[in-house]
């Protein structure tokens, strides 16, 4: 059994398709345990409680590992530990320390809204606008010590339309986001990742 626990601080809609997923497919062997907010106003709290799903923020000035550290702790307070858990980083607003990545090493994983390598950090479905590119869409990766930098496990692509707005594309990505994390969540479970440097392989 795999313990997840999952990294918001906003909206939630990832951590919400992860928790459906979950929810309809009883056989996959994952617990989901707690949910760690950055932020006391994310609407994704709201959404967890839903679930019944212990959650928790942490919100202050530490920097970090300093502040790291604190999710760390209520991680393993929850028994989502480096030996048995998975950390899934859905909208978690936050760059991690090279200390959390390193203790967690290979079991985080963030969503991002763009193809990778294309369109890191903020703002990805306008930059992809502005750039003026055809084809976008959306990455599941490991997380590692740089910015949307770790190996890919999986992309889904989004065509861009000439009267798409900034809104009307992150919707369509967001479609796709919500059916690439579970699958990805699904496929780490049943231990069918493996990686070769940077190459994610899916047996
Ligand atoms: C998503 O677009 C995700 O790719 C990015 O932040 C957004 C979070 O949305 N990392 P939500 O909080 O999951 O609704």
């Amino acid at each position: 059994m795999l313990n997840l626990g999952i990294l918001i601080s906003g909206r939630g809609s990832n951590m919400e398709s992860i928790l459906n997923y979950l929810r309809e497919n009883r056989t996959v062997d994952i617990c989901p345990k707690i949910i760690i907010s950055s932020k006391p106003e994310a609407e994704g709290l709201r959404r967890a409680s839903k679930f019944g799903i212990p959650t928790r923020v942490v919100y202050n000035d530490s920097k970090g590992w300093d502040y790291d550290s604190e999710i760390v702790n209520v991680l393993q307070e929850y028994n989502v530990n480096p030996e048995n858990g998975l950390v899934c980083l859905a909208g978690y607003m936050r760059l991690l320390s090279p200390e959390f990545v390193q203790k967690y090493k290979m079991r985080i994983l963030n969503i991002h809204p763009s193809l990778l390598p294309s369109f890191p950090g903020l703002n990805s479905q306008k930059k992809a606008l502005d750039y003026g590119v055809k084809v976008t869409g959306c990455t599941v990766h490991f997380v590692d010590e740089g910015l949307d930098s770790g190996p890919i496990i999986a992309q889904k692509h989004v065509l861009v339309s000439d009267n798409d707005t900034c809104e009307t594309l992150s919707d369509r990505i967001l479609e796709q986001e919500h059916i690439l994390y579970p699958y990805c969540v699904q496929l780490f479970s049943k231990n069918r990742i493996s990686i070769q440097g940077r190459k994610v392989i899916v047996n």
